[in-house]
Parts: structure tokens; sequence; C-alpha cells
């Protein structure tokens, strides 16, 4: 995986927001913060917050003494995320690695990422810096993408863009659904020292009102824009080509699934 699958800047976060957020990942945050909140943390550290689409519902649902701070990679996600909080509401924002984490050893009840961990170019460390940070009894809340078969969009925009750059296609689209080997993740988890370990698919439907709104997400509110720029493709035409592609092979319904992971630590 390049580095440059984790580049989230420019004008990518609110075109992610806007685009992408109701389409893919407001249903899948609605799950995860259930879940959280059903673990009554006092503290939790929420990884590649991203422009907030979980934070928010976090916020929401935990107690209103939980301590939630949101970090990020890329500061321009965050930004886009703190607007989406009053002042006087408990959230503090940090830029962190996830591989790297700028925090002390046992200072969370809880660990919670909304599809980030498939970004992260050493997932071992990761886990370490996870469990390291987290107390005794404490809990790491993951989702991450299934395959391209179980979330046909991401092959239709994959296949789309092959089309324009057949020689040297964009390979985003293989970074965040390329991460979704339950026995790898468990024992990658168990490694790192997480105890218990359970994995659930969770299939989500949404709905797809506009196939312009949701092609100017796919290609317009990730990476793969920069990857369209750099062979000095039209990002304009390019997205037209994926809202005709989505329209024809997916219609007005768009099936989602993913894995939902919980490690505990002892
Ligand atoms: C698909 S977005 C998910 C954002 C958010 N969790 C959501 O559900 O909308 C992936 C996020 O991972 C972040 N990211 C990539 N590599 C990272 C790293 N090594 N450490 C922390 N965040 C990272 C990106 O900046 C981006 O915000």
């Amino acid at each position: 995986m390049t580095n440059d699958a984790a580049k989230f800047r420019g004008s990518i976060p609110v075109n992610y927001d806007r685009y992408l957020g109701p389409h893919i990942f407001d249903g899948y945050a609605d799950d995860l913060a259930r879940r959280v909140a059903a673990l009554n943390p006092r503290s939790v550290l929420e990884l590649a917050a991203g422009t907030g689409i979980l934070s928010r519902k976090l916020r929401d649902a935990l107690a209103k003494q939980c301590e939630l701070i949101a970090s990020d990679l890329n500061p321009p996600m965050l930004e886009v995320a703190k607007a989406k909080f009053r002042s006087g509401e408990s959230v503090r924002f940090r830029e962190t690695d996830a591989t790297n984490l700028a925090f002390d050893d046992g200072s969370f009840d809880l660990i919670v990422c909304q599809f980030g961990v498939m970004f992260f170019p050493d997932k071992h460390r990761s886990y370490s810096e996870a469990h390291r940070v987290l107390r005794s009894g404490g809990s790491y809340l993951f989702n991450v993408w299934d395959s391209w078969e179980r979330n046909p969009f991401a092959r239709a925009v994959h296949q789309t863009v092959e089309s324009f750059f057949p020689g040297n296609p964009p390979g985003f689209y293989k970074v965040p659904f390329g991460y979704h080997d339950a026995r790898e993740i468990e024992e990658s988890l168990s490694q790192a020292g997480f105890s218990r370990v359970s994995i659930e698919r969770v299939a989500v439907d949404s709905l797809i009102p506009s196939p312009r709104d949701f092609a100017q997400g796919l290609v317009f509110g990730n990476p793969l824009y920069d990857e369209v720029v750099t062979r000095g493709g039209d990002p304009q035409e390019v997205c037209a080509a994926v809202a005709t592609a989505i329209d024809r092979e997916l219609g007005s319904e768009l099936h989602l699934q993913a894995l939902v992971v919980h490690a505990a630590r002892n």
C-alpha cells in the first residue's frame, strides 16, 4: 500500500463528508455508536475519526461525563469534524498516527475506529499501540469493509476508473476493500496481546437518491481524486462515468457489508 492512500486533504474532506457520509458511513456509525454506548465507558479514544461522522453520534450516545477524544492523521479531516460540535460540548481533537499513539499507557477504557484500520500501513503496530493505551479490561471496537463482492459499488467504481487508465490504473479502491480476512485480523490482534476477539459480519442497506451525488463522493471524496489528476485525467469526466456505472449496475439500492471487530484487553 502506498501512503498516498491515506492523504485525505484539500477539497477531499468536504466532498467525503457531504457525499459519502450519508451513503456509506452513517449506518455503520449508528451501529458502532450503539455498541460503544452499551459498554458504558468513562473514556473513549476514536482513531481515524475523519470528518467526525462517528464522533458526532458517539457524543450523542455516550454519558455526558465520558471523556471523548477524536483523533486522525490528517488535520483537514478533523477541521470538518470540529464544525459538528457546539462550544461547551465535551470532545477533544488530536492529530495522531494510529501506529504511534501520543498517549500514555492505560489511558482509555475504550478505543473505537470506523473504517480506518485498512489505511494503517503497519496494522500489527496499530494493534499493539491500541493495546498499550487501553486500560486493563478495556475494549477495542472497529469495523473494516468486507470484499468487493459484498460491496459491489466499490468494484463498479474501480472498474470504471480502470477503463480510463488501462496501463496504470489507480489502486485506491483496493486499500479500503482489501483487508477483510477474519482469521488474519484475529491472529494479529491476539499477537498484539488482546485476549478475546469476536468478529461479526454486518450488512447495511442504504439508498442512492442521486447517482451523481454518490459519484461525487466516490471520486472527489477520497485520495482517488489525486490519483486521477496525477495521471492527467479529468475528475469530472471520471465522475460522470462512475455515476452512469452506479445507475446501471446498482440502481437506487446500495447493499453494504462490513466486519465489526471487538477485541478485549485483559
Ligand atoms: C475512510 S476514512 C474514515 C473516517 C471516519 N472514521 C468515518 O467513518 O467517516 C479513513 C480515515 O483514516 C485516516 N487515517 C489514515 N491513515 C491513518 C493513520 N495512520 N492514523 C490515523 N488516521 C489515519 C484518514 O485521514 C481518514 O480520515
